[in-house]
């Protein structure tokens, strides 16, 4: 071994520790940036600031996330968080009152709990950012995005058409306005067919609104089975955990037809895009039917809650929690734990099977 032989290892391992500091600077994510659009089961503290009864910034409402309370409506990491991990990002997505500058580029969080699709919805428990708010700000993020690139249209929209866009929205117009009737007048002047026609219609108009704002790559979440949360469990049929079918039925036409809209818009509706509809109806459901397969013991009741199945409402302040939350699907009344969150996010990634991500996976979606 001469002196020749160590300077050569020298030269590689410098060669070496140059290549990862490069790597490390760089991105490491499949895709560029991410935008969250959404309710409750993801929005990551833009209701903190917000009069409203949906705010989840106390503990103990993130007693498993690494920096605590962040008003995450579960015990641990949302959908999108674990979505952005799976996607390669090494830190969560931020929400749109923290983020500032360049970090816009790696995307925002819009989502605000108790929002929907309709402004009213969800005004049953105060303020909140609706669809169309969100889909607002996201319009002045790209007029700071525009500045970013220098007015330089065409790099801003190839930079954006590279961007996944993730939009959940619709259990709220179900649980805070059509089946609330005594806050709202939906139930009465719509059959469930025409409120999903009305939904549908306006869904339609926001979603090509953020397609003539950029986004290319658009995740569509369906409305989970919210018959069958603990807090309509709490609710209905005696004391047998009985799902409530005419709300799943409900919701089922809304999912029918937000399906075939998505079929439509992969057809050429909006030129250039492509969507991917997830199906949170089945992934919830298939958590239930093989709870014991994914180690689940209790599904119809909220870990943290109060009354019938932990479901009359949602965990208060400094509640005690169950122990042991990998046991439980539901965290409060309303929204998974983080275990749940982690097995549906799974699904959506990488599912190859077309039941819940259709008609590729987010996996595939980042490729393209
Ligand atoms: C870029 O797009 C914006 C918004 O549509 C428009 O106002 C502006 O004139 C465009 N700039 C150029 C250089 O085309
Ligand atoms: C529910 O359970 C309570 C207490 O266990 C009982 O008193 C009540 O009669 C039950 N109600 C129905 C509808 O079965």
């Amino acid at each position: 071994m001469g002196k020749c032989c160590c300077l050569w290892v020298h030269f590689f391992f410098l060669l070496w520790c140059t290549a990862k500091a490069w790597s490390q600077q760089r991105d490491p994510s499949q895709v560029p940036c991410f935008f969250i659009f959404g309710d409750s089961l993801v929005d990551n503290g833009n209701n903190n600031g917000i009069l409203t009864l949906a705010r989840a910034n106390y503990m103990p409402y993130g007693v498993d996330f690494p920096s605590g309370t962040t008003g995450r409506f579960t015990n641990g990491r949302t959908f999108v968080d674990i979505l952005a991990q799976l996607l390669g990002f090494d830190s969560y997505i931020p929400p749109f009152g923290r983020v500032r500058g360049r970090e816009l580029l790696r995307g925002v969080n819009y989502a605000s709990g108790a929002a929907g699709i309709r402004d009213e919805t969800g005004n049953n428990l105060g303020d909140h950012m609706a669809m169309n708010q969100q889909v607002e700000n996201f319009a002045r993020t790209v007029e700071v995005l525009r500045r970013f690139f220098r007015g330089d249209n065409y790099t801003l929209n190839a930079y954006l058409s590279k961007c996944i866009f993730y939009v959940g929205m619709g259990s709220n117009d179900y649980l805070n306005n059509y089946f609330m009737p005594d806050f709202y007048s939906t139930h009465s002047d719509f059959t469930p067919q025409a409120y999903a026609a009305a939904l549908l219609k306006d869904y339609l108009q926001q979603l090509t609104n953020l397609h003539g704002l950029g986004a290319r790559k658009i995740v569509v979440t369906s409305v989970g089975q919210i018959g069958c949360i603990p807090y309509e469990l709490a609710r209905y049929n005696g004391n047998d955990s009985k799902c409530n079918e005419e709300i799943n039925n409900a919701i089922t036409i809304f999912n029918t037809g937000l399906k075939r809209l998505v079929d439509q818009f992969n057809k050429g509706q909006l030129p250039g895009s492509k969507f991917v509809y997830l199906d949170s109806f089945a992934s919830s459901k298939d958590l239930v039917a093989n709870a014991r397969r994914y180690g689940f013991e209790v599904v119809d009741k909220g870990c943290c809650g109060v009354g019938k199945n932990n479901g009359q409402i949602t965990c208060l302040p400094l509640q005690q929690p169950c122990d042991d939350r990998s046991k439980y699907i539901f965290w409060d009344a309303f929204h998974p734990t983080e275990v749940a969150n982690i097995l549906l996010a799974k699904k959506a990634f990488s599912s190859t099977s077309k039941v819940f991500a259709y008609p590729i996976n987010i996996q595939q979606l980042a490729m393209m």
